[in-house]
């Protein structure tokens, strides 16, 4: 069996977030072109539907009417965030200004995430929000007046950035947001396109409070290229496959994983880059490449392709060598730890891989073989997909408990696998 052909995989996860919660923030309708469908962009559409926005939402798109934030229902109110840490995160800068109590829940996963990393910023802008062990959801939000600060991210998160980016909007004065590291930036592009004045010089972004969005009408959502990086991997490991993966947003912040297929000698080539309202887009071509050897990935490069290491690992396993990740700590409070997860399921089906205290280290065969045996998602969508992909190369399927959690980000997920395969 071969991957032949052609397809646009799911749309952009942090993209649709973010075009939700502006298209919210803004009076008066935007379409949202192509959504992501997955259940944690639905978390998100769910809350501000509480707060009285409408929204409807057909085959691929979500057109949404907002009363703008002075007409949202001003009551107490219970928000659950699902599995979806973005959710969570990203509307704690939003909530901790608005007119009520209100309390976030999420499910047994993200209870576990750690929140204080997004409430400490938040505070320091008068945000009174009350963590469970002063820690972790449900959190308690007395939504009051905000003020501007200054703020050097500790850790490289773009849901921290984009929840002081979100808070800041409602805040009075000036907001300074400092990464050491660059992060996905995916709220400034879509800052731009609602028309929110913002200056980023190197690192550094400043905004001046209070300032509203503004709808742009319509907003295009591309394919999310952490759902490409499992057909990106597919095509590579499994014999004589060739496909072409069309709209991929390349997002420079999101690009990693193109850059470690090229350093480990695979085949892919982009075409026909384009732009659609300030996402870089392009068709990717990946052919299956039998000479892969192995990489160090660290520092700088871990940011932008932090979602894609379990499938990176997968891809490493067949590559001659040794494959190192290291500065990677933050995957161990992912929707799990994606350190000991990666690790346990692909030793089970015979790949060669140890976990370090940052990151991982596996010890790759261009012959690879997978053994077939009995996985398990833990609950992670992006674990789900990763076995999905190793299970193409055992000899007979992998039984993998908990495929479910892939509807999380890509409920089409099997469907477009299917769609590809060749005998
Ligand atoms: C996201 C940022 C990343 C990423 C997550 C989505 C976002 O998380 O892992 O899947 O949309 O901002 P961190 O900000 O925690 O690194």
């Amino acid at each position: 069996m071969s991957l032949i052909g052609s397809l646009t995989v799911g749309r952009d996860k942090s993209i649709t977030h973010r075009a939700i919660i502006l298209s919210s923030l803004s009076k008066g309708t935007t379409r949202i072109r192509h959504p992501l469908l997955g259940a944690d962009c639905l978390s998100t559409l769910t809350i501000f539907k509480q707060l009285g926005v409408k929204a409807n939402v057909g085959a691929d798109e979500i057109v949404i009417e907002s009363p703008g934030v002075s007409g949202f229902n001003d009551g107490p109110q219970c928000f659950d965030a699902g599995n979806s840490g973005t959710t969570a995160r990203l509307l704690m800068g939003v909530f901790s200004a608005l007119a009520a109590s209100y309390e976030v829940i999420g499910d047994e996963s993200l209870s576990k995430r750690p929140m204080k990393r997004v409430t400490v910023p938040l505070s320091l802008m008068g945000a009174n929000i009350t963590l469970t062990d002063d820690k972790y959801l449900p959190a308690r939000i007395k939504g009051q007046p905000l003020i501007g600060m200054s703020y050097t991210l500790p850790v490289a998160s773009a849901q921290v950035k984009s929840a002081i980016l979100f808070a800041s909007l409602f805040a009075e004065g000036k907001t300074t947001v400092h990464e050491p590291v660059q992060t996905r930036d995916h709220t400034e592009k879509m800052f731009e396109a609602f028309k929110i004045d913002y200056n980023k010089v190197n690192e550094t972004i400043e905004i001046q409070g209070p300032q509203s969005p503004k709808t742009p009408g319509e907003v295009w959502v591309p394919c999310d290229i952490s759902s490409a990086a499992f057909f990106i991997v597919a095509a590579l490991i499994v014999k004589g496959s060739r496909i072409l993966i069309k709209e991929v947003g390349l997002n420079e912040t999101r690009c990693g994983i193109i850059e470690v297929v090229q350093r480990m000698g695979g085949q892919i080539t982009i075409e026909n880059e384009r732009y659609f309202g300030g996402e870089k887009v392009g068709d990717l071509i990946v052919t299956y490449s039998q000479d892969l050897k192995g990489i160090t990935i660290e520092n700088e490069l871990i940011p932008r392709l932090i979602d894609e290491i379990p499938i990176i690992a997968l891809l490493a396993a067949f590559a001659k060598g040794q494959t190192i990740v290291k500065d990677a700590e933050e995957l161990k409070v992912k929707e799990t730890n994606r350190i000991d997860v990666t690790v346990s399921e692909l030793q089970k089906i015979g790949i060669q891989i140890e976990a370090t205290a940052d990151g991982m280290i596996i010890q790759g065969n261009q012959e690879q073989e997978i053994k077939t045996a009995h996985v398990s998602s833990h609950g992670d969508h992006r674990i789900a997909m990763m076995l999905s992909i190793a299970s193409l190369c055992a000899a007979h399927p992998l039984a993998i408990e908990g495929l479910e959690a892939m509807n999380i980000s890509y409920p089409q997920f099997l469907n477009d696998l299917n769609s590809l395969k060749q005998n």
